[in-house]
């Protein structure tokens, strides 16, 4: 069976409108989290921060209102692609998950877990001042019902994940500023979906999700407004050995 891979190099909250209803069995993505106005009001030393951070990339600082209004459109959107007893994982900073529970419920999300990602060798900045940052949130939904696929093989499932940061080899083709490791979103894609399912990822950055999709035989659906992200994301899906063949669609703005 061959799958199929979608990538759009447009705003998400336009091209979701046009993805048709029902039709992805699992979500998982990492939207801005819109630290970056945050940082600036507790006057955080930028300049300190590498230039390549998420703080000035340019995507993470709207007023808070704006971001609420498109996390709006997105759960709008997600609600009605995917189907009855799909899942979802969302990353997002701890400070902002009750924003996003509240709005993924009004839109017929049923809220499962919030559980955090542990990086087992943060930046060690400012170490002797306070606590090191070294986790961020990913919350669990399904949609329209109660369980989804869970594919636990009867092991234990605990509420965290742990890794170290995206290892280098990972940025090969060019670095994104919040990259997930690929680790990471396999212990998702495997654990709540199977083999021929289609993958949603509107928030695609430089493609873990689409690299570990294609990498499990599944179909991915990817949306990336930035034009390098997009670029490093196509090149990384395109280098991946499946077993599957796939079809590749690419559109651009
Ligand atoms: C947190 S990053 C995702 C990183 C990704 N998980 C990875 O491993 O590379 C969020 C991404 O969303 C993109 N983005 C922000 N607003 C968008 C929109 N309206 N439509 C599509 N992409 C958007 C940003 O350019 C950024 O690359």
């Amino acid at each position: 069976m061959k799958n199929s891979i979608k990538l759009f190099n447009t705003d998400c909250l336009n091209t979701m409108k046009e993805l048709k209803d029902d039709t992805v069995d699992l979500i998982v993505t990492d939207p801005p989290y819109n630290l970056g106005n945050f940082m600036k009001e507790r006057a955080t030393n930028l300049k300190q921060m590498r230039p390549n951070s998420f703080y000035s990339a340019g995507w993470d600082d709207l007023c808070y209102q704006d971001w609420l209004n498109n996390m709006d459109v997105f759960f709008e959107q997600a609600s009605r692609i995917i189907r009855k007893g799909g899942s979802m994982i969302v990353f997002m900073s701890l400070i902002k998950t009750e924003s996003v529970i509240k709005l993924a419920q009004k839109h017929g999300f049923y809220y499962k877990t919030t559980g955090i990602w542990h990086k087992t060798n943060p930046m060690p900045r400012n170490m002797n001042l306070h606590f090191i940052n070294s986790v961020e949130g990913w919350i669990y939904f399904t949609y329209e019902t109660h369980t989804g696929t869970f594919n636990n093989d009867s092991k234990v499932m605990h509420d965290f994940v742990e890794s170290s940061l995206t290892p280098k080899n990972e940025k090969k083709y060019g670095s994104h500023p919040t990259q997930k490791p690929e680790k990471i979103i396999q212990h998702f894609v495997e654990l709540l979906s199977e083999e021929n399912e289609t993958i949603l990822d509107p928030f695609m950055g430089s493609g873990t999700t689409g690299v570990v999709s294609r990498r499990l035989n599944r179909n991915f659906i990817g949306i990336e407004l930035n034009e390098d992200y997009f670029d490093i994301a196509l090149k990384r899906i395109s280098d991946v050995k499946a077993e599957e063949k796939c079809t590749l669609k690419v559109v651009h703005g």
